[in-house]
């Protein structure tokens, strides 16, 4: 089953992507500002480019998490986004995406957010295939890479631990019952 993937490794940098967008008003919310959604959407697109790129074929997004808006973004303003993945589990893989702002009236730059998307390669059927293995290179893709794990430890303990409640909950319900 492997044998049908080219499992070469492959450099972080190789997956790096990065899309611009003047930000309008059909993506205003009603303060005006941009909805968060219009960015998430951009993000989730951007970070799996990366993932494609680096995996050579379809990714499906599994999970998002710590999109943290720090600064609101202004109609108007032009939104770059960089992606690039930040490790690899054996049919995952998390991509990172930072969104940088312009207000082009002033020039001033704002980082508005930051967000983690984890994305699994699938084949044919739409089941999970293997991804190729990832070279961090530089001191900040080791930095990346080594972040990344940590949360991916997180994801699988929270994971672990509300299938546990789940599980104790179901059980106090029957024995209740
Ligand atoms: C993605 C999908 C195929 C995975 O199926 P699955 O039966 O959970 O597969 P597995 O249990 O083998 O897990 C596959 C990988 O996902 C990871 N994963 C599963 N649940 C996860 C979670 N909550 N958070 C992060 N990673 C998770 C696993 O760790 C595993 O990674 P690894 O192989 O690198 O260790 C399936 O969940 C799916 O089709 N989801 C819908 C995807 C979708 O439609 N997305 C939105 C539109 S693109």
């Amino acid at each position: 089953m492997d044998g049908q993937w080219d499992l070469t490794p492959r450099p972080a940098s190789a997956s790096s992507v990065v899309l611009t967008q003047l930000m309008e008003v059909t993506d205003a919310n009603v303060l005006g500002n941009v909805h968060g959604g219009v960015l998430m959407r951009l993000a989730d697109t951007a970070a799996a480019l990366a993932a494609m790129k680096h995996t050579g074929g379809v990714c499906v997004t599994v999970s998002v998490d710590e999109m943290l808006f720090r600064e609101p973004v202004h109609v108007g303003d032009l939104v770059t986004l960089r992606a690039i993945v930040n490790q690899v589990g054996t049919t995952s893989l998390e991509c990172g995406v930072r969104i940088v702002a312009e207000r082009l009236r002033t020039g001033e730059l704002v980082h508005a957010s930051t967000a983690y998307f984890v994305y699994v390669a699938i084949d044919d059927q739409g089941r999970p295939r293997p991804v190729p293995p990832l070279v961090a290179e530089s001191a900040e893709e080791r930095r990346r890479q080594k972040e990344a794990t940590l949360r991916r430890e997180a994801r699988m303990a929270h994971k672990k631990e509300i299938e546990r409640h789940r599980e104790a909950e179901r059980s106090t319900g029957s024995s209740a019952g």
